[in-house]
């Protein structure tokens, strides 16, 4: 039988010969860039860097590892346990793990900060305004009308990162430089050469 505390239990871990790995951890609403951005960053890690890189983005994540999840408080901060979970994995192993989740609550995304290896969070940081204005899946229209309920920056919470380690603000950059500004925070901490 396997035993579980040899998978999650730090005493079991002999990281030799692993260099260590990160989690970028893109937060901020739907709409704000985070998928976009991360796509971009997970590219250039891989070609120019030649990094091991891992993507772990909402929409997909929660159709497989959390379907039977929705959005009151209790399962998003569940939602974003799982994910947690496998971005430690991830990360002990030298994986570049690049987290894109709407993650609204602080508390939650401190236990991750805990959780995994090197913690990077990336506050995409776009007034709620101009992502209903992109409204890219037709969802604020949909919240707007009722039609879905506890919609986050409508009719549900986000509460801003208080010292994330980047900040993007995709309403005044363009995407090439989100994903520079990524790039060069890596680069100055030495994650990346
Ligand atoms: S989180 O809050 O648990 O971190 P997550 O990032 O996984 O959310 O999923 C957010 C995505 O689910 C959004 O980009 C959007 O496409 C979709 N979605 C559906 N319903 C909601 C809702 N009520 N609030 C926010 N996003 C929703």
């Amino acid at each position: 039988m396997v035993n579980e505390n040899i998978i999650a239990n730090e005493q079991h871990w002999d990281k030799k010969n692993i260099k260590d790995g990160y989690t970028l951890w893109f937060t901020g609403l739907s709409g704000s860039g985070k998928s976009a951005v991360a796509e971009r960053v997970a590219i250039r890690l891989e070609d120019e860097f030649g990094e091991s890189v891992e993507r772990l983005d909402g929409d997909i994540v929660r159709q497989h590892l959390t379907s039977d999840l929705g959005f009151t408080k209790e399962d998003r901060d569940m939602n974003i346990e799982r994910v947690s979970f496998v971005a430690k994995l991830l990360s002990r192993n030298g994986v570049a793990v690049l987290a894109s989740f709407i993650s609204p609550y602080r508390e939650r995304r401190g236990k991750t900060r805990d959780m995994v290896t090197n913690f990077i969070e990336v506050f995409v940081k776009c007034p709620v305004e101009v992502c209903e204005e992109r409204d890219v899946k037709g969802l604020y229209e949909k919240a707007r009308n009722g039609e879905i309920k506890n919609f986050t920056g409508i009719s549900d919470p986000y509460e801003e990162p208080e010292e994330p380690e980047i900040v993007l603000e995709t309403h005044k950059e363009n995407i090439e430089e989100s994903v520079q500004n990524v790039i060069d925070y890596l680069v100055k901490e030495g994650y990346i050469s």
